[in-house]
């Protein structure tokens, strides 16, 4: 697949990367609620990879051929890694590679990686560029700044300067966490900074959006090309439907079901013990009459079957 972001529609949607959620199970549970029109990994450390290969990464990367386009999304502050996996992802069939230069945790920015790179522009272009290496195309997932607001306009002008084909904002700052509002007021003025800097480089907002209908509205008032919806899901896991409907229980249990059959097909290949399967359950059991106590129960169980088995009493 060659290019694939000049190819999506206007506006195009994307499945923000969530780490321990939008692993290949979740992306296909998605798929089956309602699709975006670009899926992302969560955030894979090239550093690691590069020390330790595969068994650094989790199942991290694993996918699915009819997940297209999909993009690897990771991060790390040596080039040589970035370099390195990148070029492993366009072997695996990747379509594209983000670049963390967002995550708050320290967990990223004590090695200078996810947010810190925003304090290390030099890197950071210096990553994008090792990244290009692989022949795919590059994006970058950050945020406004570090400390303060006013950063982004030095920041984000940075950026727009590698030639990358999408920039994704998550409108606010480390400092900020997302304990405030994502700052809307400021997209139009992003914008037009996009416009003047890199007009070639397609714009994603992302930040507090709940569903399609929600980024439509924001697309409309502001013209982005791109909207991106993360916690959204976790509302409602038919966020990127284009007609918003109404879902009977029926149907939030069989995605429930479907979660449970996939988790045990990939389980050998992601290796996610069991109770990281229990922070989906209140996803699909919510809204009815007994979804507490049934979640309730859910929460205290196992294994997947004690959850078939105790979901057999809700078959309508
Ligand atoms: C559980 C969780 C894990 C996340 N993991 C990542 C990640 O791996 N990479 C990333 O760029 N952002 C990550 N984020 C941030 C989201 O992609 C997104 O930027 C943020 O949640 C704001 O968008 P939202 O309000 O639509 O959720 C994570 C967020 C959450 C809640």
């Amino acid at each position: 697949m060659q290019n694939f972001w000049v190819d999506l529609p206007k506006p195009f949607y994307i499945l923000a990367p969530m780490e321990a959620v939008t692993d290949v199970v979740f992306r296909h549970i998605i798929a089956e609620a309602a699709a975006p029109d670009v899926w992302f990994t969560e955030f894979t450390n090239a550093t690691g990879w590069a020390a330790a290969g595969d068994k650094a990464i989790g199942g991290r990367l694993v996918k699915t051929d009819d997940e297209q386009p999909i993009v690897a999304q990771l991060w790390g502050s040596v080039p040589e890694a970035m370099e390195k996996l990148a070029a492993r992802c366009a072997e695996l069939g990747y379509h594209g590679i983000d670049i963390n230069m967002g995550c708050p945790d320290k967990s990223a920015t004590k090695s200078g990686g996810g947010s810190a790179m925003i304090c290390n522009p030099e890197n950071a272009a210096a990553i994008i560029a090792a990244a290009k290496t692989s022949g795919l195309p590059v994006s970058v997932k950050t945020r406004l700044g570090y400390s303060r607001i006013d950063e982004w306009q030095g920041w984000l002008t940075h950026i727009l300067q590698q030639d990358i084909v999408n920039l994704t904002i998550h409108l606010r700052t480390k400092k900020e966490m997302s304990k405030v509002p994502a700052h809307f007021e400021l997209i139009p003025e992003i914008k037009a900074l996009r416009d003047t800097v890199a007009p070639q480089t397609l714009l994603t907002i992302n930040g507090d959006i709940q569903n399609r209908t929600h980024g439509d509205a924001l697309v409309a008032e502001t013209g982005v090309d791109g909207v991106m919806i993360g916690r959204g899901v976790f509302h409602n896991p038919f966020a990127f439907e284009k007609t918003p409907g109404t879902h009977s229980r029926e149907e939030l249990l069989s995605l429930l079901r479907l979660q449970l059959s996939l988790y045990d097909e990939y389980s050998s290949r992601t290796n996610r013990p069991y109770d990281t399967l229990k922070r989906f359950y209140k996803i699909y059991v919510r809204d009815f009459e007994g979804a507490a106590e049934l979640r309730d129960r859910l929460m205290h169980t196992k294994t997947t079957d004690e959850v078939r088995h105790i979901l057999l009493q809700y078959t309508s």
